[in-house]
């Protein structure tokens, strides 16, 4: 696949300047607020992870990010174009594409036909009915397929890529999920808690690919994680959210020593090594 040299003109013309800037975004519902004064920014090439407790607002933040929710307040820019507001279609266009908590492939397709649904296809309900709509030529075809086949090569899925993905275990069909997520092509690649349930090996796998999405692929990463030494050891730079606001953020080795965090979310319990 051709990755792109550059993401967007904002980062040919400034280099340094982030490539997602969140300001005060704050979203309620009803009485309950989700995120407060949030904000937070993403530079190139950069790894960023949100932890928190349950209920923290991390998915709010992914899903005020990526257009399925909308914040009544704040500012979120991409590429120094707002997107606030912007449907999920049009942010994953721009760029932005996320994977969701729990798993979003359909189990009747092979791996392949999996990937090939974000390389253009929408989600018709099958990949031939797919066909009929968008009537994709011959060539169209061969280049998706052959984008899908560089992905599957690329997520050590080649032996299993005629397989239905329902036939594969979990560490599997989440691998599945991020390679449907690469076939769009991102430029920023949003995950949530992606090694949820997934055995240690598993995650071994994971933390493996997601390293060489950002190092060979040049693409920065938000990782929502509850796993902490995941955490510790893949992020650049980790946010910290408490009921809704940053509590801190900073380096993992700040994160790991500061008292607010010690004290507030982790409790004295906290170990760099254990599981939040
Ligand atoms: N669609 C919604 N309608 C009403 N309340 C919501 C909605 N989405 C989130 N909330 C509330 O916002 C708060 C933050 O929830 P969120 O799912 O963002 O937390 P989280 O940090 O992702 O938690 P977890 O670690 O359990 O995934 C919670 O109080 C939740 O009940
Ligand atoms: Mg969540």
């Amino acid at each position: 696949m051709n990755r792109p040299e550059t993401a967007g003109t904002l980062r040919q013309v400034h280099p340094t300047a982030p490539i997602l800037d969140v300001k005060g975004v704050n979203l309620r519902f009803g009485g309950v607020r989700a995120l407060s004064d949030a904000s937070m920014h993403v530079g190139q090439d950069e790894m960023v992870a949100v932890i928190g407790p349950n209920g923290a607002g991390k998915t709010s933040l992914l899903n005020s990010l990526s257009g399925f929710y909308r914040p009544q307040d704040g500012e979120i820019t991409l590429f120094g174009e707002s997107i606030l507001g912007m449907a999920p279609h049009r942010i994953a266009k721009a760029g932005m594409v996320r994977t969701f908590q729990g798993i979003h492939v359909l189990s009747t397709l092979s791996v392949i036909e999996n990937i090939m649904l974000g390389c253009g296809f929408n989600a018709r309900s099958t990949l031939f009915e797919s066909f009929f709509y968008h009537v994709l030529t011959w060539r169209e075809e061969m280049a998706l397929r052959a984008k899908a086949e560089e992905i599957a090569d690329f997520l050590d899925l080649g032996l299993v890529r005629h397989q239905p993905v329902g036939t594969l275990g979990y560490g599997l069909r989440k691998r599945v999920d991020l390679g449907r997520a690469l076939a769009l092509e991102p430029k920023i690649l949003l995950v949530d808690e992606p090694m949820a349930g997934m055995n240690g090996e598993e995650k071994e796998d994971l933390a493996r690919f997601l390293v060489d999405i950002r190092e060979l692929w040049k693409i920065p990463i938000v990782m929502v994680e509850h796993d902490m030494s995941v955490v510790m050891d893949l992020a650049d730079r980790i946010y910290v959210l408490n009921f809704g606001q940053v509590l801190a953020h900073g380096k993992p080795a700040e994160i790991q020593t500061n008292q607010d965090v010690i004290r507030a979310y982790l409790g004295g319990s906290y170990r760099a090594g254990g599981a939040a």
